[in-house]
């Protein structure tokens, strides 16, 4: 059964969805979505040695907007160390996609001791190019004009590949549809705010894996590739057929690369 906990740390009521027994394996979602994008990874058999942990980022899922104007990456991080905290006195795995990935760098940065090893999913280490930055200006008058649903209509076709079937669609729709107005602004603003961590992924050591959708058209497999390049002993994994949601377009392949990674 997956059980939720609320954690209040000094600045937010942080919601956690946990399932499974031992080291606990903290799963991190992107923008503009929530814990449920992990359904399948905390139902898997992983939680028979781990205690999966899906956390929903401040404003997001059942973790109250605090009043911010900007979810900076290391507000976030921040969170999670907060999390971390009550959950265990033990390094944890760090599964991210996407956002979660920029806040997972931001984390390591900030406290390495708290990863025992770190995946990242369809994410990037880079900042904004000036047509992401450019974009997502936009995005900050259409979600306040026009509502979210314009939101998920810009979106879905870059989150999900072509083949991906109606229910992955209509379950990430349904995600940021029920994002708040306040939440999907200031993730805006705090992603456009990012820093480059390029030049900070030498000094990650712990293992790591990085794993992209063959049809990411958000952080596609070549930056991946380049990431994982930049880490000390990383490997990186491409998912056929699947976009930048592998963990819901490729459920069976991404638990078992899951899998064998923490079987290494
Ligand atoms: C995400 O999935 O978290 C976002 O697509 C990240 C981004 O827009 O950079």
């Amino acid at each position: 059964m997956i059980t939720t906990r609320c954690i209040d740390t000094d600045t937010a009521r942080i919601a956690v969805h946990l399932r499974g027994h031992g080291p606990v394996a903290l799963l991190v979602h992107g923008y503009p979505l929530d814990h449920r994008m992990w359904l399948e990874t905390l139902r898997s058999e992983l939680a028979a040695r781990r205690t999966l942990v899906a956390v929903d980022l401040r404003g997001h899922g059942q973790s109250p907007w605090m009043g911010n104007r900007e979810h900076g990456m290391e507000l976030l991080a921040q969170d999670l160390a907060d999390v971390l905290a009550v959950l265990t006195d033990q390094p944890a795995d760090v599964v991210a996609l996407s956002m979660g990935g920029y806040v997972a760098l931001a984390l390591q940065a900030m406290q390495p001791r708290l990863f025992r090893s770190l995946c990242l999913v369809d994410t990037r280490a880079t900042a904004d190019s000036d047509a992401v930055r450019a974009a997502r200006k936009t995005s900050l008058t259409t979600v306040v004009e026009q509502g979210r649903r314009a939101i998920a209509d810009s979106m879905l076709g870059k989150l999900l590949a072509p083949q991906a079937d109606l229910l992955a669609r209509g379950r990430v729709q349904s995600m940021i549809e029920s994002t708040p107005v306040e939440t999907i602004l200031a993730d805006l603003h705090g992603l456009m705010a990012r820093p480059d961590r390029t030049s900070s992924l030498s000094r990650i050591a712990v293992p790591t894996l990085v794993v992209v959708g063959e049809h990411d058209a958000i952080t596609p497999p070549a930056e991946a590739r380049a990431m994982a390049a930049a880490i000390p002993g990383a490997r990186c994994e491409v998912v056929p057929g699947a976009g930048h949601m592998v963990p819901i377009e490729a459920p069976a392949a991404f638990l078992q690369l899951l899998d064998s990674f923490w079987r290494d």
